[in-house]
């Protein structure tokens, strides 16, 4: 059976204690990434678990507890790469928030909070994580955006517009940085079962809930592990000559 092999490559990645992060280092773990610097705000036993798994597989895993919309903490992970590994191959933008709220009820702070978590942490991978890229000559960077990126959603203005926010910074990166043999794409799940979901879907109705579950042709959520294998396709040599591309992972779930 053909294999994806990630042998050879070191990786950066976002959020990846839990949820879609943890499910997309498990992937690249599994595919044989030689080492993987995770940032995330927390550890926690849930990070724990996540970083022994990934050595259990071999991986060189190397965990930072910090912002990932830091200038500082961007800058020190790739500057970790740079001096262990001496390349960067692989970036993925998984951190993430998102606030239940509407027009009437986002706070400035919302707004501000999401935008610098969701996009500017993004921008700077981009910008630090593409310098070491662009001296090899090679690269693959994919982010996390969503559906709400597309359609606006229902999670919140700020949400859907820092989602919308990656597609267009996919886009711009991928015609700057294709020259130098980097690829850009993002990824935009439906509704996957993770905590954030648990979270946003406790404060609806059942009948709310069913609802959103009818929009989705499928007729299921998607398991973290079906984004995993997308973002593996696009980080790989499988995906080759894709860039700038936004793949949709939503079981056919279109609003
Ligand atoms: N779950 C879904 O249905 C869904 C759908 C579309 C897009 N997404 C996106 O996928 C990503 C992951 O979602 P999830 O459902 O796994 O969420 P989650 O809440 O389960 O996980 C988010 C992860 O990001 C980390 N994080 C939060 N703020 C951070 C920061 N400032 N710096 C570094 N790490 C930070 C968290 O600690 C956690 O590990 C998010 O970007 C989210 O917007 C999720």
């Amino acid at each position: 059976m053909f294999q994806i092999s990630l042998k050879g490559k070191y990786g950066l990645i976002t959020g990846a204690s839990q949820g879609i992060g943890r499910a997309c280092a498990y992937k690249l773990g599994e595919a044989d990434i030689e080492g993987l610097i995770i940032v995330d705000l927390v550890k926690g036993e849930e990070g724990e678990e996540t970083e022994k798994n990934l050595k259990d597989m071999g991986v060189d895993v190397k965990y930072i507890t910090g912002d990932a919309s830091s200038e500082e903490v961007i800058k020190k992970a790739v500057d970790i790469a740079i001096d262990s590994w001496g390349r960067l191959d692989i970036i993925v933008n998984v951190a993430g928030i998102s606030f239940m709220t509407s027009l009437e009820t986002t706070s400035f702070d919302q707004w501000n909070k999401v935008m610098e978590v969701n996009l500017r942490s993004v921008f700077l991978t981009m910008k630090y994580g593409s310098i070491p890229m662009k001296k090899q000559k090679s690269g693959s960077i994919v982010s996390m955006s969503s559906i709400s990126g597309v359609t606006g959603g229902s999670t919140g203005p700020e949400y859907g517009a820092s989602k919308a926010g990656i597609i267009a910074l996919t886009k711009y990166a991928a015609k700057q940085l294709g020259p130098y043999n980097i690829r850009v794409n993002a990824v935009a799940p439906g509704t996957i079962a993770t905590d954030m979901i648990k979270r946003n879907y406790s404060k609806l109705t059942d009948e709310e809930r069913q609802k959103k579950i009818d929009a989705i042709h499928m007729k299921r959520l998607g398991d973290p592990a079906e984004v995993g294998k997308a973002v593996l396709f696009l980080a790989s040599d499988m995906g080759s000559y894709v860039s700038g591309e936004i793949l949709m992972v939503t079981g056919a779930r279109m609003s």
